[in-house]
């Protein structure tokens, strides 16, 4: 009988990630459909959750993220899976508004949530006088609803682990980039630093789980996040995988010890 702690040792597969479900093996599907339903249950308490999970460290590494990102007035900014649009709103602010901001993801009540807080915030849906609207739209990574060469800076943080397909979301984020543009991947990383790992793993084979299910009331969903992340290419994977959809000068930066890691590329 299999246990949780099968993870360690994975069965092997194949196929690439397009099959797994944290670490279940399922059709690809499935899988959409499954990663759709963890996040309309978690969306509701997400945020708070993230702040919980992480002891508040997501803010300072989706600050750098977009440090990193440098948006501009007038550049046209898409965060693809979105969620509650915390990577779009720090955009927002460091652009006083100036800069075409959309929010891209799949599942419609993470996106109800992001649009809360910006209306909460005063920004609107519909242009005003002083600033652009952000927009948040429904759609898949891996087929954006986004003309080609359009996007100056396309980021997508803690979302391309749950895509079904990595490489077809790598290649859609090289089409809808104009030559210039720049793309910024935040994720929790497999490659975590060997003398942190055994605490990482322990954290989040045990911590995650009863912190979704004790605070969240939702244990499968945050058991379903922990092993994605367990699954997630380490660092130079990811770097292979964006060269070969096409980006160039591809680099990345390690955050606390390569718990999350920020990986960028050229379209050029
Ligand atoms: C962990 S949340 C990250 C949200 C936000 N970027 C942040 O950093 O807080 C992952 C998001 O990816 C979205 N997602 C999953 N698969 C997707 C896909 N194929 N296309 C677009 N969004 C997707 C989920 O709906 C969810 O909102």
């Amino acid at each position: 009988m299999p246990t949780r702690n099968a993870r360690k040792t994975p069965p092997k597969m194949p196929d690439a990630e397009a099959n797994w479900f944290g670490h279940r093996a399922v059709s690809a599907q499935e899988k959409t459909g499954l990663v759709q339903a963890v996040f309309s249950s978690v969306a509701g308490n997400y945020d708070v959750m993230n702040d919980l999970m992480s002891g508040g460290l997501h803010r300072l590494w989706k600050d750098r993220l977009v440090r990193l990102m440098r948006p501009k007035a007038g550049q046209v900014l898409l965060d693809v899976a979105g969620g509650t649009g915390d990577v779009a709103l720090r955009c927002y602010d460091r652009t006083q508004g100036q800069a075409h901001i959309t929010v891209c993801d799949l599942n419609p009540e993470m996106l109800a949530v992001g649009r809360d807080k910006a209306r909460d915030k005063g920004i609107l849906d519909v242009p005003t006088p002083v600033g652009n609207p952000m927009r948040f739209i429904v759609g898949n990574a891996e087929k954006l609803p986004t003309d080609s060469n359009s996007v100056d800076t396309y980021s997508i943080a803690f979302g391309l682990r749950n895509v079904t397909h990595i490489d077809r979301a790598l290649a859609d984020a090289a089409r809808v980039l104009r030559p210039g543009g720049r793309f910024f991947c935040m994720e929790f990383t497999s490659g975590v630093h060997p003398r942190l790992k055994p605490l990482y793993d322990r954290y989040c084979d045990v911590v995650m789980p009863l912190l979704g299910q004790y605070v969240a009331g939702d244990r499968a969903s945050y058991e379903y996040l922990a092993e994605s992340i367990q699954r997630f290419p380490a660092q130079e994977d990811l770097a292979t995988r964006m060269r070969d959809a096409g980006f160039e000068q591809v680099s990345w930066q390690n955050l606390t010890g390569g718990i999350a890691v920020i990986h960028s590329g050229w379209k050029l």
